[in-house]
């Protein structure tokens, strides 16, 4: 992520939005990919509206009543899989806390954990460069995922990891740290930003969108295509694992202990779940101003983080995420565990 990275630090920048969500909740939950499913094969942490719920349809916007979203109007939902310490020499796991990354950009903002949001109107967001495509917004209904749980050779495009030490971020790697990071790690996912312009979701909720990015996610975007001709907002997360507490127990040269809730060892299998939830034309004003720093020019109603802390779900699941774990939760007993249940339609990983 380089040039996102790099520009976070300088101003101006330009067009599109960039605000701080606080954690919504940690739940077993995956509405996009096993809807319905109560619990789902592992653990999420989510952001975002309160409507968010084991099944969503519809227009999520208008069943919501809060969000911990910096954007009053955004009721959207977004969601990661989960990091998790495996002690190297008693096998136990502990969840990995999550911090601001706005501190890293000037002020936290008083957001709680969480992670933080990019809407932009180019694949690169860059200095010099002007919208040369309109952009139109997600439709109530929309979602996409990017990545899969069992990517084990190569991350999904966008995917990023940076080892944090002080105000450092370091150099980007594709996978894991391989050495303790005093700040902890910090994971970046991008979605793809070319729609087909008629479905709300597909099969494998990727096919519906389009990257012309297949390389490096961070460079300019070539024009749609025929295939996917619609350019939406280009979609980022960040977040900062904050990893820094367990690092005395990574003994010196073992390798890495970090896991994701699928138990995933390498870092390509994390995974990023979008479920637009704006209300009206919030969005679309925003992707409509040109010269925006990251603020929607004003467009947007912006809340105290204070009140978007408030903003909470109950636990709908009822289990321990946190703590020593003996297992992860869903590591047993959940035949979706080492299913490559993220490649099949609907019917066919709907297990329960
Ligand atoms: C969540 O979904 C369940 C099952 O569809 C439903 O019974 C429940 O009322 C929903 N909860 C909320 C808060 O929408
Ligand atoms: C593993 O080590 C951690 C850290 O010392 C400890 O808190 C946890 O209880 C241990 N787990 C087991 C099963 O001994």
């Amino acid at each position: 992520m380089k040039f996102l990275s790099a520009v976070a630090f300088i101003a101006p920048v330009q067009a599109g939005l960039r605000f701080p969500c606080s954690t919504l909740t940690f739940q077993r939950l995956d509405p996009v990919v096993e809807p319905g499913s109560n619990p789902s094969a592992h653990v999420h942490h989510i952001v975002g509206g309160n409507a968010f719920n084991s099944s969503m349809t519809g227009d999520v916007s208008t069943r919501a009543t809060c969000t911990t979203c910096q954007m009053s109007e955004d009721f959207s939902n977004y969601w990661t899989a989960v990091l998790y310490f495996k002690h190297p020499t008693n096998g136990s796991y502990h969840r990995v806390p999550v911090l601001p990354v706005q501190p890293l950009l000037g002020g936290s903002n008083g957001a709680e954990g969480g992670l933080t949001v990019y809407y932009t109107q180019f694949d690169l967001i860059k200095d010099n460069l002007k919208q040369n495509a309109p952009i139109k917004t997600f439709q109530p209904g929309f979602r996409m995922t990017v990545g899969s749980p069992t990517a084990s050779s190569r991350p999904h495009t966008g995917l990023r990891y940076q080892c944090l030490t002080g105000n450092n971020r370091g150099p980007e790697t594709p996978d894991f740290p391989t050495k303790p990071c005093s700040g902890g790690i910090f994971a970046t996912q991008h979605f793809p930003a070319c729609w087909d312009g008629k479905n709300l979701d597909s099969p494998d909720h990727q096919s519906h969108m389009y990257n012309t990015i297949q390389s490096d996610g961070f460079t300019n975007a070539p024009a749609c295509p025929s295939s996917h001709p619609v350019r939406t907002p280009q979609v980022t997360y960040e977040t900062t694992w904050d990893t820094s507490k367990f690092n005395s127990m990574w003994p010196s040269g073992a390798p890495n202990p970090f896991v994701w809730s699928f138990e995933g060892t390498s870092g390509f299998g994390t995974h990023a779940d979008y479920m637009f939830g704006w209300k009206g034309d919030a969005l679309q004003r925003a992707m409509d101003k040109s010269e925006c720093r990251y603020d929607g020019c004003g467009s947007i109603t912006k809340q105290a983080m204070a009140t978007a802390n408030k903003c909470t779900v109950k636990d709908m699941v009822g289990e321990e995420t946190v703590g020593w774990l003996s297992k992860l939760p869903g590591s047993e007993g959940n035949v979706a565990w080492y299913y490559p249940y993220w490649k099949l339609a609907p019917p066919l990983y709907k297990l329960n």
